[in-house]
Parts: structure tokens; sequence; C-alpha cells
């Protein structure tokens, strides 16, 4: 069965495999995706003029730091005046009922903040830990395991770090609590219900590569105590991958969790691996190198990348080489490399699968079959509120299936929720051609 088949078959196995995936999940939906209305009114505008779309993310950007209603109205009447932009219905009403006399400020800020809520909701789970617990429960129902990214990142002060360890550390314990009992999916090979992401910046205020040494030692005293609770309950956790330049000392900070002692050799620790940096296969060839020596496994969750856009205004802005593929197609063929790199290394990794896209998925699944791995071995993964036919398609196909689940308040969500609308509305996304097609 391990017999390495030629990439030709491979090729055809993974139209097939897509067909069928496309198939299952039009039984399902549809449409792949199911977009509230508020989404969609935005999104559908933002795609109407590239412009709308570079001021709608830049309104979004601000919305948190707007302390008061008044703020609120200005900057939709600076941003969006009416005559020059056509406005989403909700907005609009926002900002024609702020006109003197029509409305007061707050009830109009209301508006604003509503639509940006609802637009919000598609893509996080809630708040609170109820919501947790129910979405992990819904998603159990339907044979798909969840992982839960409590928002928030780039944190500001050791204090805002401390709070969100503190909050890691009572969601484990609590969900531990609230999962025990609950019948894990089947195809799942013994994985954890209890999972979490983490954002390495969020751990510490000084998370910067000019300080390697300092960076890693304070953000992994945060993380072992996460680290030793998550052991003590049998759950696992993944280190999100964030920009470029945090690469290294999350790999760093990665490495040397993996020899703390007693922590090391029992933690199911996952990493990302990113598709569109142009040395990501070199990097993991060095990981597996190290992860060998050192008799410790990983999970490694393979995506493209989500910070693409930042990237490289970030490089161009310091005159710097872009680190990112600039061609759809040079990402996608890195995909395909990196995703044959961490399939044949099952299980020193456990493969898991980042990806809305059918063909990445299909070639996944292809490869593995190639490779005479086990279903149970190749984990695909989703982001809420994206792609939930395709869960289904995937689940039925007998593959595990997690959904990484976004928790938290609009305000340490903006940052996310704007990466989702990029996403969403990039001229090369399959989601929008899907969305809109
Ligand atoms: P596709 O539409 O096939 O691909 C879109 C992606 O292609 C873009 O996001 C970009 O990476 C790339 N791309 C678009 N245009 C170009 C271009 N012109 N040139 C080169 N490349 C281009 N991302 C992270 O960075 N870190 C994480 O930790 C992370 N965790 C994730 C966890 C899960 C479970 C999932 C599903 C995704 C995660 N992502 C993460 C997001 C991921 O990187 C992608 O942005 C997202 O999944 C869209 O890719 P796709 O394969 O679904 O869709
Ligand atoms: C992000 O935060 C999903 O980690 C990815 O955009």
């Amino acid at each position: 069965m391990s017999v390495t088949q030629p990439m030709a078959s491979v090729e055809e196995r993974t139209q097939e495999i897509e067909r069928e995936l496309l198939e299952r999940a039009r039984h399902e939906h549809e449409h792949l995706t199911t977009l509230n209305r508020w989404t969609k009114q935005v999104l559908s505008w933002t795609l109407s003029d590239p412009q709308v779309k570079a001021v709608v993310l830049r309104f979004l950007d601000c919305l948190p730091s707007l302390r008061t209603p008044q703020a609120v109205v200005q900057h939709v009447r600076d941003y969006f005046p009416t005559h020059q932009r056509r406005l989403p219905h909700a907005l609009r009403l926002g900002a024609s009922l702020s006109r003197p006399g029509l409305l007061t400020a707050p009830a109009a800020a209301m508006v604003v903040r509503h639509v940006v809520e609802q637009m919000a909701r598609q893509f996080i789970a809630g708040s609170h830990l109820h919501d947790a617990v129910a979405v992990i429960r819904r998603m159990a129902d339907r044979g798909v395991l969840v992982s839960l990214d409590a928002l928030g990142e780039q944190v500001a002060s050791e204090s805002e770090a401390e709070a969100y360890m503190q909050r890691y550390l009572s969601l484990i314990e609590e969900l531990s609590v609230a999962c025990r009992g609950l019948r894990a999916p089947d195809a799942v090979g013994g994985r954890p219900m209890v999972h979490l992401s983490i954002k390495p910046s969020s751990l510490s205020a000084h998370f910067d590569p000019l300080s390697m040494e300092d960076s890693v030692s304070r953000a992994l005293d945060r993380l072992r105590r996460i680290a030793q609770q998550a052991v003590n309950h049998g759950a696992a956790i993944t280190l999100d991958m964030e920009q470029y330049q945090l690469r290294d000392v999350t790999l760093e900070l990665a490495r040397r969790l993996l020899c703390e002692p007693g922590i090391g050799e029992r933690l199911q620790l996952g990493i990302v691996l990113q598709a569109y940096l142009q040395d990501s296969e070199s990097v993991m060839k060095e990981l597996l190198g190290w992860l060998e020596a050192r008799h410790r496994r990983l999970h490694v969750r393979l995506v493209k990348g989500a910070y693409w856009d930042s990237e490289i205004a970030f490089a161009l802005q310091r005159g710097w080489g872009v680190p990112v593929y600039q061609r759809k197609l040079q990402t996608d063929q890195s995909f395909e490399r990196l995703t044959n790199l961490v399939l044949s290394h099952a299980p020193l990794v456990h493969p898991e699968v980042g990806s809305h896209h059918p063909h990445a998925i299909g070639y996944a699944m292809a490869v593995a079959e190639a490779k005479g791995l086990a279903k149970e071995t190749v984990e695909f993964q989703l982001l809420y509120g994206m792609g939930d036919a395709m869960q289904g398609a995937i689940h039925q196909m007998g593959y595990p299936v997690r959904v990484y689940t976004p928790l938290g308040e609009l305000i340490p969500g903006m940052a996310y929720l704007v990466r989702r609308i990029l996403e969403n509305t990039a001229n090369e996304s399959f989601l929008r051609q899907e969305l809109w097609g």
C-alpha cells in the first residue's frame, strides 16, 4: 500500500476527489459557505470598487478606538459621504439618520455597530464559555471537532498578556468538565475534544524577533502554564503563525516547549506552516531534522497564509525583500509540495490541512491514499463560518475534521474580522468565486 504513486495519477485522483467533495458539499447546501444577510451586504459592497474596500477596512480598523457615539457618527460621515459611495442599506440608514434632527448620535452609532457585530457573528462564535460549549456540542453532533481561539493578538501590556493566559487556563479547565461524557466524533483517532489555538503575540507584550531570547523566555513563562494545564486535562494546543517577522521566534518557542521536562514528551503541540512564504520548505526540513534528533512529535497545520497583503505592504515600506510569493499559483504549488513533505513524515508529524479549497483538500487526500496513510492520520481544518458544507463533505469521506472557532469580543476580534474580509474579497480567493459565482 505504501508505494508512492506517479504524480500524474495523483493529479487525476485529486480531480476525482475534488468532484466528489463538491458534489457531496452541494448536496448539503447549494453554496459552500452560507453568509448571513449583513455579511453578504458588506462584502458585496466592498467588492464593488477597490477604493470602497480600502475605506471599509480602514473604518473597521479604527472603529474599536472610537469612544463616543458622536465619534462613530463623524467617522461614518467622513469615510462614507453618501453622495459619493453607494452605501449598503443598513449603513446608509446609520449615516442618514445621523443627520441633525433625525436621530440622536447614540442611536445612529448603535445601527453602525449592529451591522459590524452581525458581520462578526459570521466568523466569531460568541464571547462566553457557554457559547464555546454550545459550538463544541453542535459540531460534535455533526461529527466535527473544534479548536478554540480566544480572540486577541499583539498585546500592549504584560497585564493584558496575563489576562489572556488566565483565560486559556480557565477555558481548558471548564471545557474539560463541560465536554466530559461528550462522545468524540467517529474517525478522530483519539484526538482531544478540547483544543486551543493560541496567538504567540498575545503571550507577551515583548514578542519581538530583535530580542529573541527575552521574547521566548517571557512568552514561555506563560505558555508553560497553559501547556501544563493542557497536559493535565488531556487537551491539545497549537501555536498560530502570525506575521513573517514572528515566524522564527514562534518556532523557537515551540522547540523550547518541546524540551520542557514533563511537558515536551506528553503535550500534543501544533505549529502552523504558511505555504505563501518562499522559505517554508527549507524551514520545515530543518524542523523535521530537529524533531527526529530529539525524538519529539509535532502537529503541523499547513495553510496558505492569512497576512499576504500586510506582508507585502510591510516589506515594501521598509525596502525589504518580499517574503511571500506574489502569484497565487506559486502559493498553490508550494502548498502541494509542503503537503507531500508533511504527509511523508507521518507519524513524526501529525498532518493537518487547513484550507477551504477543494483542490487543495482533494490533493492532500490523493497524496494520503498514494502513501497508504490511514484516513484518521490526516486532519482537515476549516475556519468557523467559512465552508460549512465542505466540513460535512470531508467528514462523509471518513477524514477527521476540525473547525477553528474564534471566541471573544468585537474589539480584540477586529483584526481577525478584517483578515476574513480581505480573504473573502481577494481577487483570487476561491471563496470569493464560490460566493459570487
Ligand atoms: P484559497 O482561496 O485557495 O487561497 C487564498 C490564499 O492564497 C490567501 O490567503 C493567500 O495566502 C494566498 N494568495 C492569494 N493571492 C495570492 C497571490 N497573488 N500570490 C500569492 N499567494 C496568494 N493563516 C495564517 O497565516 N496563520 C494561521 O495560524 C492560520 N490558521 C488557520 C487555521 C485554519 C483551520 C484555517 C482553515 C486557516 C488558517 N489560516 C491561517 C488561514 C489560511 O492561511 C488562509 O488564509 C485561508 O485558509 C484561505 O486559504 P484557502 O486555501 O482556504 O483559499
Ligand atoms: C487568523 O487569525 C486563522 O490564524 C488565522 O487569521
